[in-house]
Protein backbone atom coordinates (compact mmCIF):
# COMPACT_ATOMS: atom_id res chain seq x y z
CA UNK A 1 0.00 0.00 0.00
CA UNK A 2 1.48 3.55 -0.96
CA UNK A 3 2.09 6.03 2.27
CA UNK A 4 0.89 9.37 2.18
CA UNK A 5 3.83 11.44 0.68
CA UNK A 6 5.78 8.87 -0.92
CA UNK A 7 4.94 9.68 -3.91
CA UNK A 8 6.20 13.37 -3.70
CA UNK A 9 9.40 12.04 -2.30
CA UNK A 10 9.76 9.87 -5.31
CA UNK A 11 9.06 12.62 -7.59
CA UNK A 12 12.00 14.80 -5.58
CA UNK A 13 14.54 12.23 -6.22
CA UNK A 14 13.66 12.13 -10.07
CA UNK A 15 13.90 16.20 -10.53
CA UNK A 16 16.05 17.44 -7.33
CA UNK A 17 13.02 19.46 -6.78
CA UNK A 18 8.97 20.18 -7.67
CA UNK A 19 7.17 23.63 -8.01
CA UNK A 20 5.15 23.86 -4.80
CA UNK A 21 1.85 23.80 -7.45
CA UNK A 22 2.90 20.29 -7.81
CA UNK A 23 3.53 19.28 -4.42
CA UNK A 24 0.13 20.71 -3.95
CA UNK A 25 -1.26 18.90 -6.38
CA UNK A 26 0.07 15.43 -4.78
CA UNK A 27 -0.83 16.01 -1.52
CA UNK A 28 -4.63 17.07 -2.47
CA UNK A 29 -5.31 14.68 -5.72
CA UNK A 30 -2.82 11.76 -5.28
CA UNK A 31 -5.32 8.72 -6.13
CA UNK A 32 -5.34 7.10 -2.59
CA UNK A 33 -3.53 9.20 -0.53
CA UNK A 34 -4.35 12.33 -1.52
CA UNK A 35 -6.19 14.45 0.86
CA UNK A 36 -9.17 15.44 -1.36
CA UNK A 37 -9.33 11.25 -1.86
CA UNK A 38 -9.72 10.48 1.55
CA UNK A 39 -13.41 9.52 2.87
CA UNK A 40 -15.43 12.77 4.42
CA UNK A 41 -16.60 13.32 7.78
CA UNK A 42 -14.09 12.10 10.80
CA UNK A 43 -10.23 13.04 9.27
CA UNK A 44 -10.81 15.06 6.08
CA UNK A 45 -12.40 18.34 4.98
CA UNK A 46 -15.54 17.91 7.29
CA UNK A 47 -13.30 17.41 10.35
CA UNK A 48 -10.79 19.93 9.52
CA UNK A 49 -12.90 22.91 9.20
CA UNK A 50 -15.93 24.95 9.27
CA UNK A 51 -17.70 25.95 5.82
CA UNK A 52 -20.79 27.72 4.82
CA UNK A 53 -22.17 24.17 3.33
CA UNK A 54 -21.64 22.38 6.89
CA UNK A 55 -23.48 25.51 8.92
CA UNK A 56 -26.62 24.29 7.64
CA UNK A 57 -28.74 23.87 4.68
CA UNK A 58 -29.27 27.48 4.33
CA UNK A 59 -26.65 28.58 2.22
CA UNK A 60 -27.60 25.89 -0.33
CA UNK A 61 -31.22 26.87 -0.14
CA UNK A 62 -30.65 30.22 -0.04
CA UNK A 63 -28.64 29.62 -3.67
CA UNK A 64 -31.36 27.94 -4.93
CA UNK A 65 -33.99 30.60 -4.41
CA UNK A 66 -31.05 32.64 -6.43
CA UNK A 67 -30.69 29.67 -8.88
CA UNK A 68 -34.36 29.66 -9.33
CA UNK A 69 -34.84 33.50 -10.17
CA UNK A 70 -32.00 33.50 -12.82
CA UNK A 71 -33.66 30.77 -14.42
CA UNK A 72 -36.71 32.09 -14.72
CA UNK A 73 -34.95 34.99 -17.21
CA UNK A 74 -33.06 31.94 -19.28
CA UNK A 75 -36.23 29.84 -20.12
CA UNK A 76 -36.25 29.22 -23.48
CA UNK A 77 -38.90 26.21 -25.27
CA UNK A 78 -37.09 23.54 -26.17
CA UNK A 79 -33.64 24.38 -24.68
CA UNK A 80 -32.82 22.46 -21.41
CA UNK A 81 -31.76 24.31 -18.20
CA UNK A 82 -28.91 23.49 -16.36
CA UNK A 83 -27.12 24.20 -13.43
CA UNK A 84 -23.79 22.62 -13.26
CA UNK A 85 -21.56 22.59 -10.31
CA UNK A 86 -18.18 21.95 -10.08
CA UNK A 87 -16.35 20.50 -6.78
CA UNK A 88 -19.04 19.32 -4.94
CA UNK A 89 -16.90 16.78 -2.32
CA UNK A 90 -19.47 14.90 -0.72
CA UNK A 91 -22.23 16.19 -2.34
CA UNK A 92 -24.38 18.05 0.67
CA UNK A 93 -24.82 21.51 -1.18
CA UNK A 94 -26.04 19.64 -4.16
CA UNK A 95 -28.49 18.03 -1.92
CA UNK A 96 -29.65 21.32 -0.40
CA UNK A 97 -29.85 22.98 -3.32
CA UNK A 98 -32.02 20.33 -4.87
CA UNK A 99 -34.40 19.96 -1.69
CA UNK A 100 -35.32 23.44 -1.47
CA UNK A 101 -35.91 23.26 -5.70
CA UNK A 102 -37.88 20.27 -5.57
CA UNK A 103 -39.80 21.26 -2.37
CA UNK A 104 -40.60 25.39 -3.81
CA UNK A 105 -39.98 25.02 -7.61
CA UNK A 106 -41.47 21.53 -8.13
CA UNK A 107 -41.58 22.80 -11.97
CA UNK A 108 -38.36 23.67 -12.46
CA UNK A 109 -36.99 21.22 -10.36
CA UNK A 110 -38.49 18.56 -13.04
CA UNK A 111 -37.25 19.72 -16.21
CA UNK A 112 -33.67 20.41 -15.03
CA UNK A 113 -30.37 19.14 -15.36
CA UNK A 114 -28.26 19.08 -12.74
CA UNK A 115 -24.93 18.06 -13.47
CA UNK A 116 -21.88 17.58 -10.80
CA UNK A 117 -18.76 17.67 -12.59
CA UNK A 118 -16.44 15.63 -11.05
CA UNK A 119 -13.49 13.81 -12.50
CA UNK A 120 -12.89 11.82 -9.27
CA UNK A 121 -14.62 8.00 -9.20
CA UNK A 122 -14.47 8.10 -5.72
CA UNK A 123 -16.04 11.23 -5.15
CA UNK A 124 -18.51 10.50 -7.63
CA UNK A 125 -19.34 7.63 -5.49
CA UNK A 126 -19.89 9.62 -2.33
CA UNK A 127 -21.79 12.08 -4.48
CA UNK A 128 -24.43 9.37 -5.40
CA UNK A 129 -24.77 8.15 -2.09
CA UNK A 130 -26.21 11.76 -0.57
CA UNK A 131 -27.81 12.13 -3.41
CA UNK A 132 -29.88 9.38 -2.59
CA UNK A 133 -34.04 10.40 -3.22
CA UNK A 134 -33.16 13.55 -5.09
CA UNK A 135 -30.90 11.31 -8.20
CA UNK A 136 -33.27 11.48 -10.86
CA UNK A 137 -32.50 14.60 -13.11
CA UNK A 138 -28.37 14.42 -11.40
CA UNK A 139 -25.91 13.52 -14.27
CA UNK A 140 -21.96 13.31 -13.37
CA UNK A 141 -19.56 14.09 -15.97
CA UNK A 142 -16.06 14.24 -14.94
CA UNK A 143 -14.85 17.50 -16.79
CA UNK A 144 -15.19 20.32 -18.81
CA UNK A 145 -13.59 18.86 -21.73
CA UNK A 146 -16.78 16.91 -22.38
CA UNK A 147 -18.58 17.58 -25.39
CA UNK A 148 -21.89 17.05 -23.63
CA UNK A 149 -21.49 20.28 -21.76
CA UNK A 150 -21.23 22.53 -24.68
CA UNK A 151 -23.62 25.04 -25.23
CA UNK A 152 -25.34 24.98 -21.95
CA UNK A 153 -27.33 27.03 -20.71
CA UNK A 154 -27.65 27.82 -17.21
CA UNK A 155 -25.61 28.45 -14.20
CA UNK A 156 -21.95 26.77 -13.87
CA UNK A 157 -20.72 27.60 -9.82
CA UNK A 158 -18.47 26.20 -7.40
CA UNK A 159 -18.07 27.10 -3.69
CA UNK A 160 -14.59 26.17 -2.54
CA UNK A 161 -13.20 24.81 -5.91
CA UNK A 162 -10.76 27.39 -7.10
CA UNK A 163 -9.19 27.90 -3.69
CA UNK A 164 -8.27 24.18 -3.51
CA UNK A 165 -6.51 23.90 -7.26
CA UNK A 166 -2.99 24.50 -7.20
CA UNK A 167 -0.92 27.48 -6.80
CA UNK A 168 2.55 28.36 -7.67
CA UNK A 169 4.24 30.48 -5.04
CA UNK A 170 6.25 33.31 -5.96
CA UNK A 171 9.15 35.47 -4.10
CA UNK A 172 10.12 38.38 -4.46
CA UNK A 173 13.76 39.36 -4.36
CA UNK A 174 14.33 42.96 -3.70
CA UNK A 175 18.40 42.87 -4.26
CA UNK A 176 17.43 41.31 -7.63
CA UNK A 177 14.52 43.25 -8.32
CA UNK A 178 12.61 40.51 -9.55
CA UNK A 179 10.69 37.47 -8.78
CA UNK A 180 11.60 33.79 -7.80
CA UNK A 181 9.27 30.66 -7.32
CA UNK A 182 9.50 28.47 -4.39
CA UNK A 183 9.70 24.47 -5.09
CA UNK A 184 10.30 21.60 -2.60
CA UNK A 185 13.25 19.65 -2.26
CA UNK A 186 14.29 16.74 0.57
CA UNK A 187 17.04 17.40 3.08
CA UNK A 188 17.37 13.65 3.92
CA UNK A 189 13.62 12.23 5.08
CA UNK A 190 12.11 16.37 5.26
CA UNK A 191 10.76 18.30 3.01
CA UNK A 192 12.14 21.57 2.57
CA UNK A 193 11.75 24.93 0.62
CA UNK A 194 13.95 25.46 -1.96
CA UNK A 195 14.27 28.29 -4.50
CA UNK A 196 13.74 26.78 -7.78
CA UNK A 197 16.80 27.80 -10.21
CA UNK A 198 14.43 28.52 -13.55
CA UNK A 199 13.51 32.13 -14.33
CA UNK A 200 10.06 32.50 -13.20
CA UNK A 201 8.15 31.76 -16.08
CA UNK A 202 6.50 34.75 -18.03
CA UNK A 203 2.75 33.24 -17.56
CA UNK A 204 3.39 33.54 -13.73
CA UNK A 205 5.18 36.68 -13.65
CA UNK A 206 3.05 39.61 -11.93
CA UNK A 207 3.20 41.84 -14.56
CA UNK A 208 0.50 43.91 -13.60
CA UNK A 209 2.51 45.09 -10.17
CA UNK A 210 3.14 48.78 -10.81
CA UNK A 211 7.09 49.65 -10.24
CA UNK A 212 6.11 52.04 -7.87
CA UNK A 213 4.97 49.00 -5.46
CA UNK A 214 8.12 46.68 -6.35
CA UNK A 215 10.48 49.85 -5.37
CA UNK A 216 9.41 49.32 -1.98
CA UNK A 217 7.80 45.73 -1.92
CA UNK A 218 9.84 43.73 1.14
CA UNK A 219 12.80 41.39 0.31
CA UNK A 220 10.91 37.83 0.05
CA UNK A 221 6.99 39.38 -0.64
CA UNK A 222 5.29 36.23 -1.47
CA UNK A 223 2.02 35.36 -3.51
CA UNK A 224 0.61 32.91 -5.11
CA UNK A 225 -0.38 32.45 -8.96
CA UNK A 226 -2.95 29.36 -10.23
CA UNK A 227 -2.88 28.89 -13.65
CA UNK A 228 -4.92 26.21 -13.08
CA UNK A 229 -8.39 28.43 -11.44
CA UNK A 230 -8.25 30.90 -14.34
CA UNK A 231 -7.77 28.08 -17.17
CA UNK A 232 -10.74 26.18 -15.20
CA UNK A 233 -12.58 29.65 -15.40
CA UNK A 234 -11.85 30.04 -18.86
CA UNK A 235 -13.53 26.71 -19.54
CA UNK A 236 -16.48 27.46 -17.67
CA UNK A 237 -16.75 30.23 -19.20
CA UNK A 238 -16.37 29.00 -22.82
CA UNK A 239 -19.02 25.98 -21.97
CA UNK A 240 -21.77 28.29 -21.29
CA UNK A 241 -23.46 29.68 -24.21
CA UNK A 242 -26.24 31.59 -21.91
CA UNK A 243 -26.39 32.34 -18.37
CA UNK A 244 -24.23 32.76 -14.93
CA UNK A 245 -20.57 31.57 -14.08
CA UNK A 246 -20.70 31.81 -10.49
CA UNK A 247 -17.66 31.58 -8.14
CA UNK A 248 -17.72 31.83 -4.48
CA UNK A 249 -14.60 31.66 -2.22
CA UNK A 250 -12.00 32.59 -0.21
CA UNK A 251 -10.29 35.43 -1.87
CA UNK A 252 -9.24 39.03 -2.99
CA UNK A 253 -10.54 41.85 -5.67
CA UNK A 254 -8.24 44.06 -7.66
CA UNK A 255 -5.52 45.76 -6.07
CA UNK A 256 -5.95 43.90 -2.64
CA UNK A 257 -3.37 41.67 -3.58
CA UNK A 258 -0.30 43.23 -2.73
CA UNK A 259 -1.89 44.24 1.45
CA UNK A 260 1.24 44.76 3.62
CA UNK A 261 -0.92 41.86 5.87
CA UNK A 262 0.04 39.40 3.61
CA UNK A 263 4.03 39.48 3.68
CA UNK A 264 4.49 35.75 3.86
CA UNK A 265 1.33 35.52 0.83
CA UNK A 266 -2.45 33.58 1.45
CA UNK A 267 -1.76 29.98 1.50
CA UNK A 268 -2.77 28.08 4.90
CA UNK A 269 -2.74 24.30 5.52
CA UNK A 270 -5.53 22.99 7.72
CA UNK A 271 -5.58 20.20 9.89
CA UNK A 272 -8.50 19.03 12.42
CA UNK A 273 -9.40 22.80 13.13
CA UNK A 274 -5.99 24.69 13.54
CA UNK A 275 -4.86 26.31 11.35
CA UNK A 276 -0.92 25.78 10.38
CA UNK A 277 1.33 27.61 9.06
CA UNK A 278 3.64 24.58 8.19
CA UNK A 279 2.56 24.02 4.52
CA UNK A 280 4.88 21.16 3.53
CA UNK A 281 4.05 19.03 6.70
CA UNK A 282 1.41 15.80 6.93
CA UNK A 283 1.24 15.71 3.10
CA UNK A 284 -2.39 14.20 2.72
CA UNK A 285 -3.77 14.73 5.92
CA UNK A 286 -3.93 18.35 5.57
CA UNK A 287 -5.83 20.80 3.31
CA UNK A 288 -4.07 23.41 1.64
CA UNK A 289 -5.73 26.15 0.04
CA UNK A 290 -4.84 29.98 -0.91
CA UNK A 291 -7.03 33.11 -1.90
CA UNK A 292 -8.75 32.86 -5.19
CA UNK A 293 -7.61 36.36 -6.99
CA UNK A 294 -10.89 37.52 -8.11
CA UNK A 295 -9.83 39.82 -10.51
CA UNK A 296 -7.38 37.51 -12.39
CA UNK A 297 -10.94 35.31 -13.06
CA UNK A 298 -12.68 38.25 -14.41
CA UNK A 299 -9.96 39.10 -16.77
CA UNK A 300 -9.89 35.20 -17.80
CA UNK A 301 -14.03 35.71 -18.37
CA UNK A 302 -13.95 38.79 -19.77
CA UNK A 303 -11.38 37.26 -22.61
CA UNK A 304 -13.89 34.91 -23.59
CA UNK A 305 -16.38 37.38 -23.72
CA UNK A 306 -18.22 37.22 -19.87
CA UNK A 307 -19.09 40.58 -18.10
CA UNK A 308 -18.90 40.85 -14.65
CA UNK A 309 -22.08 41.18 -13.10
CA UNK A 310 -21.32 41.28 -9.47
CA UNK A 311 -17.90 40.76 -7.32
CA UNK A 312 -19.26 41.44 -3.75
CA UNK A 313 -18.52 40.28 0.06
CA UNK A 314 -20.40 36.78 0.58
CA UNK A 315 -22.68 38.87 3.37
CA UNK A 316 -23.83 41.49 0.84
CA UNK A 317 -24.32 38.61 -1.92
CA UNK A 318 -26.64 37.12 0.83
CA UNK A 319 -28.75 39.21 2.68
CA UNK A 320 -29.38 40.47 -0.76
CA UNK A 321 -30.81 36.92 -1.87
CA UNK A 322 -32.81 37.10 1.82
CA UNK A 323 -34.69 40.59 1.06
CA UNK A 324 -35.23 40.13 -2.22
CA UNK A 325 -36.97 36.85 -1.20
CA UNK A 326 -38.43 37.90 2.25
CA UNK A 327 -40.49 40.77 -0.31
CA UNK A 328 -41.81 37.62 -2.38
CA UNK A 329 -42.92 35.40 0.65
CA UNK A 330 -40.27 33.36 0.87
CA UNK A 331 -38.13 32.30 3.81
CA UNK A 332 -40.49 34.60 5.83
CA UNK A 333 -40.87 32.60 9.23
CA UNK A 334 -37.36 32.05 10.17
CA UNK A 335 -36.65 30.05 13.05
CA UNK A 336 -33.59 30.27 15.69
CA UNK A 337 -31.92 27.65 14.02
CA UNK A 338 -31.65 29.35 10.39
CA UNK A 339 -31.02 32.83 12.32
CA UNK A 340 -28.03 31.37 13.87
CA UNK A 341 -26.66 29.95 10.45
CA UNK A 342 -27.32 33.16 8.77
CA UNK A 343 -25.60 34.93 10.99
CA UNK A 344 -22.45 32.73 10.83
CA UNK A 345 -22.67 32.78 7.26
CA UNK A 346 -22.60 36.91 7.22
CA UNK A 347 -20.52 37.51 10.47
CA UNK A 348 -17.26 39.60 9.88
CA UNK A 349 -16.14 37.18 12.78
CA UNK A 350 -17.16 33.91 11.26
CA UNK A 351 -17.87 33.24 7.45
CA UNK A 352 -18.70 36.87 6.66
CA UNK A 353 -15.03 38.01 6.54
CA UNK A 354 -12.88 36.53 3.83
CA UNK A 355 -15.80 34.56 1.53
CA UNK A 356 -16.12 36.73 -1.68
CA UNK A 357 -19.10 36.11 -4.88
CA UNK A 358 -18.06 36.55 -8.66
CA UNK A 359 -20.90 36.66 -10.93
CA UNK A 360 -19.99 36.51 -14.53
CA UNK A 361 -22.72 36.17 -17.23
CA UNK A 362 -23.26 35.57 -21.01
C1 LIG B 1 -12.86 22.50 -0.81
S1 LIG B 1 -13.68 21.21 -1.52
C2 LIG B 1 -15.26 21.81 -1.93
C3 LIG B 1 -16.22 21.85 -0.84
C4 LIG B 1 -17.65 21.85 -1.25
N1 LIG B 1 -17.93 22.53 -2.51
C5 LIG B 1 -18.44 22.53 -0.14
O1 LIG B 1 -19.01 23.57 -0.43
O2 LIG B 1 -18.48 22.00 0.95
C6 LIG B 1 -12.97 21.21 -3.12
C7 LIG B 1 -13.43 20.03 -3.94
O3 LIG B 1 -13.13 20.27 -5.31
C8 LIG B 1 -12.68 19.05 -5.87
N2 LIG B 1 -11.96 19.32 -7.13
C9 LIG B 1 -10.66 19.59 -7.32
N3 LIG B 1 -10.40 19.79 -8.63
C10 LIG B 1 -11.56 19.65 -9.27
C11 LIG B 1 -11.95 19.77 -10.64
N4 LIG B 1 -11.08 20.05 -11.61
N5 LIG B 1 -13.25 19.57 -10.95
C12 LIG B 1 -14.15 19.30 -9.98
N6 LIG B 1 -13.84 19.17 -8.67
C13 LIG B 1 -12.56 19.34 -8.33
C14 LIG B 1 -11.85 18.50 -4.73
O4 LIG B 1 -11.56 17.15 -4.87
C15 LIG B 1 -12.77 18.75 -3.54
O5 LIG B 1 -13.71 17.73 -3.43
Amino acid sequence: MKMPGENIRGEILRHRAISFARFMELALYSPATGYYEKPPGGVGRRGDFVTSVSVGNLFGELLAYQFAEWLAELRVPDRPLRIIEAGAHDGKLAADVLGWLQLHRPGLFAELEYILLEPSSVRQQWQRETLKGLASGVRWISGLGDPALAGSRGIIFSNELLDALPVHRLGWDAPAGDWFEWGVALAGEKLVWTRLPEPVHDSLSPRHAPPELLAVLPDGYTIEKSPAAENWWRAAAQTLAGGKLVAIDYGFAAGEQFSPSRINGTLRAYHRHQVSGDLLARPGEQDLTAHVDFSALQKAGAEVGLQTERCCPQPQFLTRILSAAVKRGDFINFDAKQIRQFQTLTHPDHLGRAFRVLVQSR
